[in-house]
């Protein structure tokens, strides 16, 4: 067993997510920079991520500040055992793993129409034995926009919508891009995979590496791809089309996805930066099956308040020397503190079907 799997460890580790999940600004070892101090020139704060967030998008008191229009999922995670071979962490044993999740497209409206070509969300909460969890929120893109969190923050504001077209400024985005290559590459990359009719259909990607550790210690670069397995989806219309959709779906039949460790080669393919793809013939590892079964309205029982932090991670799979996934930790606990602050205005979204 590697320094991953000491008791101290662990118990730290939970220590620290009780925190984030407490929403008292902290955010793993390295996110603590991010919740509390300067970050280079401009002094980027995970306060002023989510200001930025709350300035271009809006908000609704009581729901995210990214991601706020979402529905509740849960099912379970079917390992078959092949992902030991990268990695302790026990949800790669053989076995069946509860889960809980959440769909939810980009933006800070809980009630804005469905826009096919938002990004969509997927967050997802395994829990694991001896009170370890994975937490993981991916997106249906290949590659992410943002090569850091000041350049998440940068965008934001670049493509904020103007208030006289309701869209974003279209000279102010061709700006942007300009200085800002690998974003503009990332968005050709994004183009050439365009989205799938529904949720079911999408395949979800982690986007930021992290690092397998096994039972010598060695690590691993990985990144995770959800493949879905349901071809053929429903389908529905209206503004709330996807959400919808979803729930036809899961009623029809539980929905699958297989889990793949992508491994990356170590010295070619970048960890530290999520808008770079790694080579297309890079060997997928199929881990298992994620199986969702059940849909809700999001409430205190379920996700609503859950804050799926990608540092909450079991032993044997850690962070990369992605910086994205600090600032990602530090801006989730914010977003989770204003929330959890707040008393909800509104009720949580319902579409045909849904309790
Ligand atoms: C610097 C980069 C990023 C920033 C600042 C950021 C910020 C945020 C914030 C503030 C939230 C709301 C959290 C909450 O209230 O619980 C959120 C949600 C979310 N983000 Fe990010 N994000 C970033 C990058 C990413 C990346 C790379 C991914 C995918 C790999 C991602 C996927 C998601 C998902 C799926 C949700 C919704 C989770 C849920 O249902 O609670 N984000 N993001």
């Amino acid at each position: 067993m590697g320094e991953e799997n000491g008791p101290l460890r662990l118990n730290r580790r939970a220590l620290l997510a009780a925190a984030v999940i407490a929403g008292a600004g902290t955010a793993g070892v390295g996110g603590f920079l991010f919740a509390e101090n300067a970050i280079g020139p401009a002094r980027l704060t995970a306060r002023r991520i989510v200001d930025g967030l709350q300035a271009a998008n809006g908000f609704v008191p009581g729901y995210r500040r990214n991601h706020a229009k979402g529905v509740a999922v849960a099912g379970r995670f079917e390992s078959n055992g092949a992902g030991t071979e990268l990695s302790t962490a026990a949800v790669f044993r053989p076995g069946s793993y509860l889960v809980h999740g959440r769909f939810s497209l980009a933006g800070g409206k809980p009630f804005a129409p469905d826009v096919l070509d938002a990004r969509r969300g997927l967050g997802l909460r395994v829990t694991l034995p001896a009170g370890e969890e994975w937490r993981l929120a991916l997106l249906n893109i290949p590659v992410f926009t943002d090569a850091s969190a000041q350049d998440f923050h940068d965008r934001t504001a670049a493509y904020a919508p103007d208030p006289a077209t309701g869209k974003p400024d279209p000279e102010r985005v061709r700006a942007y891009l300009a200085a800002h290559p690998k974003t503009a590459a990332a968005l050709e990359v994004i183009k050439r995979n365009p989205p799938t009719a529904s949720f079911a259909t999408s395949t979800f990607h982690g986007l930021n590496a992290f690092e397998c550790v096994d039972a010598h210690g060695t690590r691993t670069p990985v990144r995770w791809r959800l493949e879905p397995e349901t071809t053929g989806a429903t389908g529905a219309s209206g503004d709330d089309q996807l959400f919808t959709g979803l729930v036809r779906d899961l009623r029809r039949e539980p929905l699958r996805w297989r889990l793949i460790a992508v491994v990356g080669n170590r010295g070619t393919d970048p960890t530290h930066d999520p808008t770079i793809p790694w080579p297309a013939e890079r060997r997928g590892i199929d881990t298992g099956t994620l199986v969702l079964t059940a849909v809700a309205s999001e409430s205190a029982a379920n996700v609503r308040d859950v804050n799926f932090d990608p540092l909450v991670l079991p032993n044997g799979i850690a962070a990369s020397d992605d910086h994205v996934l600090q600032a990602r930790s530090a801006a989730y606990a914010e977003s989770y503190r204003r929330r959890a602050g707040e008393t909800a205005t509104r009720q949580p979204l319902r579409v045909e079907g849904l309790a």
